[in-house]
């Protein structure tokens, strides 16, 4: 029998959020029905609610979740009920060309739960990232669930389904940021910061962090990085280059998105290095460069996925880090809030004045 509880429900365009009670199914074959226990504030949340992903409002929000698992549907191997879980967007299909060349990453043919969670009047919801965690419990295919050491916060551990992996992973998975290397973080938010932390953990031997914002810029040498450059006040890519010998950086990772960023990031790596493009540009933005210097300068640029990550393998092994004391995820926890916040926290992230608001339960 569906179970009701209340979710963040994102009604039309441009709309404020509002929590309402919504109807969860019983798990179906390979499904599982989670009780949320956190759930990170991500911008992709408030593109949903603004309207920039797609119109199949309403939306039921939140992605960046870790709970419970309550019950699972038949044929479910991945998790059984009582585990602690991280969610992640993309359960792999297992079959693709990409999945069977040992790419899962690029896997573009991911799956959610099938039945759909609704309203209590039977109108439909479409999860964000096809999750839908600002909600006291959630359904989600099992593939989604990847089990983690219980002992480790909620709040912390839900960051790795979304945000902070993405950042980590561009630095460790998609760079292969290496001991001693240089790397180049253009924009700071949790994203930036997060692969400022996976360059730390590589064990890189500058860490240069590049923002607009003084705030930014205080944080992410808290996190981890060696020197930090305002993009207002100087040429990143001179300031960078002068930080590394005058070659530039061996890895680049532009954390923003945008046309001006992606090409400091393309002119401020060392003629054989990494740029890695983890920031989400809109489609409208193009970037113009001479054909001489994309074929001069060597080196590659890569986009990461999702951090390119395996979430059985990295969350894994991340909360172990961060259990260790080698990975402090707790820094990217601004604050906890209430599943009545998330309009105030969206309001908060667009100022800029949080890393991550996170709801817990
Ligand atoms: N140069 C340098 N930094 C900039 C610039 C710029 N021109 N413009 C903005 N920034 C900084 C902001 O000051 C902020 O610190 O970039 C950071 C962006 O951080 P957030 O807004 O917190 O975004 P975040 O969640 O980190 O995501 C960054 O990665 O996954 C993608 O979709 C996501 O495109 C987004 C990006
Ligand atoms: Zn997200
Ligand atoms: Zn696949």
């Amino acid at each position: 029998m569906a179970q009701e509880v209340r979710g963040v429900i994102a009604g039309g365009k441009d709309e404020p959020v509002r929590t309402e009670t919504i109807l969860v199914p019983d798990p179906g074959p390979g499904e599982a029905v989670v009780e949320v226990r956190a759930c990170g504030v991500c911008h992709t949340d408030l593109h949903y609610r603004q309207g920039g992903i797609n119109d199949e409002f309403p939306f039921l929000l939140g992605h960046e979740a870790a709970g419970w698992v309550e019950s699972v549907g038949e044929g479910v191997t991945e998790v059984v009920p009582g585990d602690f879980v991280i969610l992640n967007w993309r359960a792999v299909c297992g079959q693709c060309r990409a999945c069977r060349r040992g790419r899962p990453w690029y896997c573009f043919d991911t799956h959610n739960a099938r039945q759909p969670m609704t309203l209590k009047d039977g109108t439909p919801l479409s999860p964000a990232l096809g999750i839908g965690a600002f909600a006291e419990k959630t359904l989600v295919a099992a593939g989604q669930c990847t089990k983690v050491d219980a002992e480790v916060s909620p709040a912390v551990a839900g960051l790795l389904g979304c945000g902070v992996m993405a950042g980590i992973g561009a630095a460790i998975n998609t760079g292969g940021v290496g001991r001693g290397d240089s790397v180049a973080v253009i924009g700071c938010g949790g994203v930036g910061d997060a692969a400022v932390a996976g360059a730390r953990l590589a064990g890189a031997a500058r860490i240069i962090a590049v923002d607009i914002d003084d705030r930014k810029l205080e944080t992410a040498l808290k996190i981890g990085a060696t020197h930090s450059v305002n993009s207002r006040r100087e040429d990143p890519v001179e300031a960078i280059r002068g930080l590394t010998g005058g070659f530039g950086a061996d890895v680049v990772i532009e954390a923003v998105g945008r046309p001006e960023t992606y090409e400091q990031a393309f002119y401020a790596r060392d003629l054989a290095g990494t740029v890695v493009l983890v920031g989400v540009p809109t489609p409208e933005m193009k970037l113009e460069l001479p054909l001489l210097d994309v074929f001069g300068r060597g080196g590659s640029l890569k986009s990461s996925w999702y951090g390119d990550c395996l979430p059985s393998r990295d969350f894994p092994m991340l909360i172990d880090l961060h259990r260790q004391g080698r990975l402090d995820l707790g820094a990217f926890v601004t604050e906890t809030i209430g599943l009545d916040d998330v309009e105030q926290a969206f309001e908060r992230m667009h100022a800029g004045d949080v890393l991550r608001s996170v709801v817990v339960f």
